[in-house]
């Protein structure tokens, strides 16, 4: 089905209240108090930071799943992302685990949801590049290394498709760009000892960059969505080899396949990571009995940054050098790093070396920053929250708690998912964490799928506690 062709099959009127955009001043006049928005053109133009007094999606799918949950009514109400993580989930055939939702469903949700409200963002994440998440195993993905065509054509132009649908344009659609796959081109490539075949694979041929730079244009082209590209994390392209190399990648791939920086509304770091969002009791220039803690400490291990926020507000102001524009907005996965609960640290460690200050101080307790899959000890981290720093359009939460990374052990199923060792806990590791253990829960079930044990304990280490 072409863009022109399709059946406008979903019309419906308009759920936002004749009116309720009057705080935008960005909205040109005719669109206010259209009877029926697919009548005219779309004349939304975008906000600086769409989640500044809007509503959020909250996804009926996870949240039936947490209410279920002994304990999970209280954050059953929270808006978690849709992922569209294969072409089987546009329409929720494939999704697994139980979910039948596709993306037209969710967003007739939404319209529902946003009555009421002056306001209402709609979160999706688009993530089904070519040779997809090249270091990993449990998020590979169903298209070869070369199916670029089949990416643009069977995966991003359906999606557009339905998200340009004019019954939708007064929903503000954010949409988290390709996660993972940009920054393991940074660091899972030529001779460093984290390399594999398939990242030196889709470096060489191109097709993450223009994968991202495909569907940046494509969607950056419908008025109401607003692109935020995976950025990493701190412990990931925190060091100087890899964070302007990363930002100059970035730049890049807004400048591929006909996209351009404007298409980029900003960025988001922590995707489905358990990096904290602050630490406290700890900074990058500590230095304890002369000995810096970037030097001293095997946790910060020569990093620039301690933490997502440090982080994310330095990428910021890199991406802005390099041509992005200025007001581009960083967005922080907080659902799964709080790291409460009876463990977490109320001060400093003692001054006796770096190593002894950090390890007393970190909320985060990751045997190691790589370690990824199913963390053992996590807890749900911030709510929602709009605006909380500077430079950061919210904190959101991306992955949806309860869902598991990736299986413990091999599991058989027909969605494509493999397995990953990281989401082993006897396993002992590889360059990409240090070669430590993988601190992963052990009895977990396939990505995406429910994993009981994983949400009690996020609730349990919630922070700020529930
Ligand atoms: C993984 C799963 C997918 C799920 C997503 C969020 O990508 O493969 O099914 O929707 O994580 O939990």
């Amino acid at each position: 089905m072409s863009r022109t062709d399709r059946t406008p099959h979903r019309r419906r009127k308009p759920a936002l209240i004749a009116g309720a955009f009057v705080g935008a001043a960005a909205l040109t006049v005719s669109t206010l108090g259209l009877a029926n928005a697919s009548e005219g053109p779309q004349t939304l133009q975008r906000v600086d930071n769409p989640y500044v007094n809007a509503g959020v999606y909250v996804n009926p799918e996870w949240s039936a799943n947490a209410a279920a949950e002994p304990g999970g009514s209280a954050i059953a109400d929270e808006p978690t992302a849709v992922w569209l993580d294969r072409i089987a989930a546009i329409d929720g055939s494939g999704q697994g685990g139980g979910r039948t939702m596709g993306l037209a469903d969710h967003l007739d949700e939404a319209l529902v949801q946003a009555q009421g409200h002056d306001n209402f963002v709609f979160q999706v994440v688009i993530y089904n590049l070519p040779g997809r998440d090249c270091a990993a195993l449990a998020s590979n993905g169903e298209l070869g290394p070369t199916e670029i065509n089949r990416y643009k054509t069977e995966f991003i132009d359906p999606i557009a498709d339905i998200l340009s649908d004019p019954a939708y344009a007064e929903l503000r659609i954010s949409a988290v760009i390709e996660i993972d796959s940009l920054p393991n081109l940074i660091t899972n490539v030529g001779s460093r000892p984290s390399a594999t075949p398939l990242c030196n694979e889709m470096l060489a041929n191109g097709n993450y960059v223009s994968g991202v730079g495909y569907a940046l244009a494509t969607l950056g082209a419908i008025d109401n969505v607003y692109n935020y590209v995976d950025a990493g994390h701190h412990g990931w392209l925190g060091w100087e080899d890899n964070f302007r190399p990363g930002a100059q990648l970035f730049h890049q791939a807004a400048n591929a396949e006909g996209a351009s920086p404007s298409d980029v509304t900003g960025f988001i770091a922590n995707t489905a990571n358990f990096s904290a969002t602050k630490e406290d009791h700890f900074s990058i220039g500590d230095v304890i009995n002369g000995v810096p803690i970037r030097q001293g400490s095997s946790w910060v291990d020569w990093n620039q940054y301690t933490d997502e926020l440090t982080y994310s507000q330095a990428l910021r102001t890199e991406l802005v050098g390099l041509g992005f524009p200025s007001n581009i907005g960083m967005l922080i996965d907080t659902s799964r790093n709080g790291w409460g609960g009876p463990d977490r640290p109320t001060g400093p460690g003692p001054q006796t070396s770096a190593e002894a200050y950090v390890e007393g101080g970190r909320y985060d307790q990751r045997i190691h920053p790589g370690n990824w899959c199913n963390q053992s000890g996590a807890g749900l981290g911030e709510r929602h929250t709009v605006a909380p720093e500077p430079g950061i359009d919210a904190y959101v939460w991306i992955k949806p708690p309860g869902e598991s990374d990736g299986s413990s052990e091999e599991i058989p199923n027909d969605e494509g998912k493999g397995f990953d060792e990281m989401c082993d806990p006897t396993y002992g590791g590889n360059a990409q964490n240090g070669n430590n253990l993988s601190g992963a829960l052990d009895n977990a079930p396939v990505s995406g799928h429910w994993f009981s044990a994983q949400f009690q304990e996020l609730l349990a280490n919630a922070y700020p506690p529930l």
